[in-house]
């Protein structure tokens, strides 16, 4: 399993590099993707993005249903002008008990997202609700932005 990188540390406040296809055609990289998979599963996260093991390249992976999608280079193209307010927490940012805690964060309901999948292949995805809200965290982290940042603190929840 992979070392998260925890708040605050710079890598996690960088912008994150494009990765190129030649990068992709590196077997290391399909080992990064497996070891980030693994980890994710094992710390029970909805998604990771690649700073959060200390490398700061354009890569995430979220969890959709039963499946984990590989996501090289996502930009969000559309976004949908309704927000949703839902809590959020992150694998890297983690209370006083060393357990990541949640805050209420608005994000876009709807989003269209370009990026390449693993094979090298440009692919959209039409992402609603969590998984929509799963997506725009993970991006955040590749432009150096936590949940943190854009929760609604002064909305106080018991
Ligand atoms: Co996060």
């Amino acid at each position: 399993m992979l070392d998260i990188v925890l708040h605050p540390n710079k890598i996690l406040r960088q912008v994150s590099a494009p990765i190129t296809l030649e990068d992709l055609s590196n077997p290391e990289f399909k080992t990064l993707i497996s070891e980030m998979t693994e980890t994710m599963i094992e710390k029970d996260g909805v998604g990771l993005a690649a700073p959060q093991i200390g490398k700061n390249i354009r890569l995430i992976i979220v969890k959709n249903q039963e499946q984990v999608l590989i996501m090289i280079n996502p930009k969000i193209i559309k976004k949908s002008w309704a927000k949703k307010i839902e809590d959020e927490g992150c694998l890297s940012v983690l209370g006083s008990d060393g357990l990541p805690y949640y805050l209420p964060v608005a994000r876009h309901q709807k989003i269209s997202v370009n990026y390449t999948n693993i094979s090298g292949e440009k692919k959209n995805i039409k992402a609603t609700n969590f998984l929509a809200r799963a997506i725009q965290h993970e991006i955040d982290h590749l432009d150096g932005v936590l949940f943190i940042d854009k929760a609604l603190k002064n909305e106080t929840k018991n």
